[in-house]
C-alpha cells in the first residue's frame, strides 16, 4: 500500500477502506507517514468528506493506536464529557467538580486548545505545578479517592489523534465533521468511562457554523458511542457569542472559580446543569433529569463544588490557596478598555474573530508547538441582547505581548454588530440527542 494513492483516492472523491485508513492512522503515528503527506490526506477528507463507516474506522484505528486506559480499578459508573470546541467554553472546570461532588466518578480525557477555541489542558495548566499528565495508576488512583481526574492524552494513550490534532490545528483542516468525530470518540473510548455525554456548539464560534452540520455531527458522535456499548448522548448548545464573558486561559479560569461560588455567568451556569444532569442521571437510573438538575444546583449553594475543585486542583500538584487567590494568576503588562463610539443593542458578536484574537495576543498557538501565555485574554463586558451606550465598555483586554495588538484590538471591536431595535437573548439549548 502506498500513502500516495491513498491520497489520490481521497482527492478524487472515493471512499477509503478499513485497511487504508489503519495503514495511514499506524504509519503516521509510528513516523512513517510525513507530516506533508498526512496534511493533504487530511485536506482531501476536509474537501470530499467520510461516510460513516469511514468515520467509524478512522474512530477505531485512531483509539487503536495506542493503550485503551483500564478503568477497572474504579468501581461503579464512570461519567466523561467533552465539547467539540468553542470560545470561552470553561465547562468542564465547573461541570466536573460538580458532578464528582455528587459521587459521580468523572474520569476525564482533555484535549489542548485548537485553532481559535481553548482546550482544558491549557486552562488547567494556569495552576503552577498542575500535573495534566497522569500515569494511568495515578488516574485511577484520583479517580477513586476524590471522584474526580482530568489527564492529557499522555504515554500511549491515542498518540494518532495527539498527532493529527495538532497538524489540523496548523493546517486549516479542523472543521470536518468526520475529523472532529473520530478525534473526540476515539479519545472517549481509549478513556474507557460508560457514560458520555458531548456539548456540541453551533454558531459562529463554533467549527460547525450550523445548526444543520451540528445535528449531523452530534448524531455521528452519538451513533459511534453507543455502537461502541457506551451510553452517550449529545446537547447542542449556543456558541453565536462567547460562553460567559471571559476568553483566555487563566481569566476563564477565574470565571469558572466565580461560578462554582455561585456568581457566574447565566448561561455557563445553565449549560454546566443541563450536561451535569445528563451525567448525573444516565449514572443512576432511579435519578431523573429533573431530580439530577436540583441536586447539582445544591452543590454550588451548599459549596461542595467549590470544595471539590480544590481537591482536585490539589490532587494533580496545585496549590489549592492559588483557587481562594485565583485573581493572582493574572499576570500582565497593560489592561485595556475597548470602548463602544455608538449606543444601541449588541445583536451579534463575531466570536470566531475574539477567540483569534486571544490566540494572537498570545494565548493560543498559532503553529504547531507554540508555547502560551495564560494570562493574556479578554472580558467582554456585553453579550447579545444587552443594551449599550456610546462610551460604554464592550471589552477589557489583558495584555503582554503587543506584537500583534493592533490587529487584535480591532478583531475584538470590530467583533460587536450593533441594531437599534430590540434583540431577543439567544436560547442556549438547541436540542438533545440520545
Ligand atoms: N475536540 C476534539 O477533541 N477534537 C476535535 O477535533 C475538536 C474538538
Amino acid at each position: 500500500m502506498r500513502m500516495y494513492d491513498i491520497i489520490m483516492k481521497k482527492r478524487n472523491g472515493f471512499p477509503l477502506t478499513k485497511e487504508e485508513i489503519y495503514y495511514f492512522v499506524d504509519g503516521f503515528t509510528n513516523g512513517t507517514i510525513p507530516d506533508y503527506q498526512a496534511s493533504a490526506l487530511l485536506m482531501a477528507i476536509y474537501f470530499q468528506h467520510m461516510n460513516y463507516e469511514e468515520t467509524l474506522n478512522l474512530t477505531m484505528a485512531m483509539a487503536d493506536s495506542g493503550e485503551h486506559l483500564d478503568l477497572s480499578g474504579i468501581s461503579g459508573i464512570k461519567a466523561d464529557k467533552h465539547s467539540t470546541g468553542g470560545v470561552g467554553d470553561k465547562t468542564t472546570l465547573v461541570l466536573a467538580p460538580m458532578v464528582a461532588a455528587v459521587g459521580v466518578k468523572t474520569a476525564k480525557m482533555s484535549g489542548r486548545g485548537l485553532g481559535h477555541t481553548g482546550g482544558t489542558i491549557d486552562k488547567l495548566e494556569s495552576f503552577p505545578g498542575f500535573s495534566t499528565t497522569l500515569s494511568q495508576e495515578q488516574f485511577v488512583k484520583n479517580v477513586n479517592d476524590i471522584g474526580l481526574a482530568v489527564t492529557g492524552q499522555t504515554g500511549n494513550i491515542t498518540p494518532a489523534d495527539k498527532k493529527i490534532y495538532a497538524l489540523r490545528d496548523v493546517t486549516g483542516t479542523v472543521d470536518n465533521i468526520s475529523l472532529i468525530a473520530s478525534s473526540i470518540m476515539s479519545k472517549k473510548l481509549a478513556a474507557g468511562a460508560d457514560v458520555i455525554v458531548l456539548d456540541v456548539k453551533t454558531g459562529n464560534g463554533a467549527f460547525m457554523k450550523n445548526i444543520e452540520d451540528a445535528t449531523e455531527l452530534a448524531k455521528t458522535l452519538v451513533d459511534i458511542g453507543n455502537g461502541a456499548g457506551k451510553k452517550t448522548y449529545a446537547v447542542i448548545s449556543e456558541m453565536n457569542e462567547p460562553l460567559g464573558y471571559a476568553i483566555g486561559n487563566s481569566l476563564e479560569v477565574i470565571e469558572a472559580i466565580d461560578t462554582l461560588k455561585g456568581n457566574g455567568p447565566r448561561d455557563l451556569y445553565n449549560l454546566c446543569i443541563e450536561l451535569g444532569s445528563l451525567m448525573v442521571a444516565a449514572s443512576d437510573q432511579n435519578i431523573s433529569l429533573e431530580q439530577a438538575k436540583q441536586i447539582l444546583k445544591k452543590t454550588i449553594e451548599d459549596g461542595s463544588a467549590y470544595r471539590k475543585f480544590k481537591e482536585f486542583i490539589e490532587s494533580q500538584g496545585g496549590n489549592p490557596s492559588d483557587v481562594d487567590n485565583c485573581h493572582d494568576l493574572i499576570k500582565v503588562n497593560q489592561v485595556l478598555d475597548i470602548k463602544s463610539f455608538q449606543s444601541g443593542y449588541i445583536a451579534g458578536i463575531q466570536t470566531e474573530n475574539i477567540g483569534n484574537a486571544v490566540m494572537m495576543l498570545g494565548g493560543g498557538r498559532q503553529k504547531k508547538g507554540d508555547s502560551i501565555d495564560h494570562s493574556v485574554g479578554v472580558i467582554i463586558k456585553k453579550k447579545v441582547g444587552e443594551q449599550v451606550k456610546e462610551g460604554e465598555s464592550l471589552a477589557t483586554v489583558y495584555i503582554n505581548n503587543t506584537d500583534n495588538l493592533d490587529t487584535a484590538l480591532d478583531l475584538i471591536k470590530s467583533s460587536f454588530e450593533f441594531s437599534e431595535d430590540i434583540i431577543k437573548e439567544p436560547e442556549l439549548i438547541k436540542g438533545i440527542i440520545s
